[in-house]
């Protein structure tokens, strides 16, 4: 019997999240997200995952993502045109595949986690016409994101925002670009190239590129009282509706009311709008599929949230990039030491000689 998406296969045991389907919760490495994310930096998620999942955390001090930041800006000059892919995913990609290999792999973690953020902000700002703006190493990993994006520093109020979505999207369970890491550190690759192929796994709209679709749809729909129509215009042509359902989750993602809390001093034009969306979404879908829940997922506030910070909706996938790449990492960590390469097989269909 095939099983084409391996839904409900165990591949590893893990100390670095749960993800709890039934019941909506998500643990990261011992802490509830929704605790995790209203009291702690990205740089002390970042330590607790790679921690849980091997690391001595000792090193990793926030001065220490500072200089894997700093270290990741002399790089810029030698990425030639990595950085002029019309798709930031493509550019991180490709970027990130300058970062040198070393042989400590929390080390390479590291300068991974510290190259993201400047990668993807240089990309930006190379779009946009501008120079690309050296990171300050004595600011936090979320301010000094939203500074070398924006080209000035960030609303404090944002500042929080954007490090409550770093720290929500930081790890969660056997992802399908987590899993695709943990292939790659399985037979003892390095942490780079790890990474580098779970940001093209994470650029799929089924998995990351959701985000991006969601503003689309909102602006798209406009106010609250054209939602029913749109969304029924998008079923009856086909297509999904973007930021709703998961594969995991029977209820809502718990990451949806996290990040929409996180919005909310914010004050963006497009809460309310995304509340009203959301409900005729989910009305929709139930009418539709009602017993299969589809519930709102993390990318739908994920778009109102980094809208309302600044960042341009093309820059939101290479935003949880610049997240995940820790828990990824801590993942890569945590495969190494099972020392077992993961081979599954496959059921030949095909004709026999
Ligand atoms: N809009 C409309 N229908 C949806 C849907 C959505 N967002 N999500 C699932 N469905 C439907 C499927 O078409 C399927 O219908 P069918 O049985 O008639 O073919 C049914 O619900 C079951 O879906 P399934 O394909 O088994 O779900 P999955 O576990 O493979 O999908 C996602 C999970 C996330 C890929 C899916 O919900 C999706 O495509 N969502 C939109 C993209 C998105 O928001 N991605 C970000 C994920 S964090």
């Amino acid at each position: 019997m095939t099983n084409p998406g391996l839904e409900g296969v165990v591949v590893a045991d893990t100390t670095i999240s749960d993800v709890d389907g039934e019941r909506g919760r998500l643990v990261i490495a011992g802490s509830d997200v929704e605790q995790l994310a209203g009291s702690t930096s990205f740089e002390a998620a970042a330590r607790q995952v790679l921690a849980a999942g091997g690391a001595d955390p000792a090193p990793l001090t926030d001065a220490a993502f500072g200089a894997a930041r700093a270290a990741a800006w002399e790089l810029v000059p030698r990425l030639g045109d990595a950085l002029d892919h019309p798709d930031a995913m493509d550019a991180l990609r490709t970027a990130l595949a300058h970062v040198r290999p070393v042989a400590d792999d929390a080390g390479a973690a590291l300068a991974a986690i510290g190259a993201a953020p400047v990668f993807v902000a240089a990309w930006n700002r190379r779009r946009a016409g501008h120079a690309p703006v050296a990171p300050d190493p004595a600011l936090g990993h979320a301010a000094d994101y939203l500074r070398m994006t924006l080209g000035r520093p960030g609303d404090e109020r944002c500042v929080r925002a954007l490090d409550a979505y770093l720290v929500t999207v930081v790890d969660h369970g056997m992802s399908a670009s987590t899993f695709t890491a943990r292939v790659i550190a399985s037979t003892a690759s390095d942490v780079i190239s790890a990474v580098v192929g779970a940001v093209g796994a994470l650029k799929g709209p089924l998995h990351g590129g959701a985000p991006g679709p969601v503003l689309d749809m909102l602006d798209a729909i406009g106010t609250p009282d054209g939602a029913e129509a749109w969304l029924l215009g998008e079923l009856a042509a086909g297509r999904r509706i973007m930021g709703m359902g998961h594969r995991v989750y029977r209820v809502r993602d718990p990451r949806a009311a996290v990040l929409e809390t996180a919005v909310r001093p914010l004050a963006s034009p497009r809460l309310e709008l995304a509340r009203a969306v959301e409900r005729a979404a989910a009305k929709i879908l139930h009418e539709r599929k009602p017993d299969r829940p589809l519930a709102a997922n993390v990318e739908f506030y994920t778009a109102v949230l980094l809208d309302a910070v600044g960042l341009p909706r093309e820059q939101f996938s290479a935003t949880f990039a610049v997240s995940r790449i820790a828990g990824w990492s801590a993942h890569v960590l945590e495969q190494r030491r099972t020392g077992r390469l993961i081979r599954p097989a496959s059921h030949y269909v095909g004709k026999m000689p």
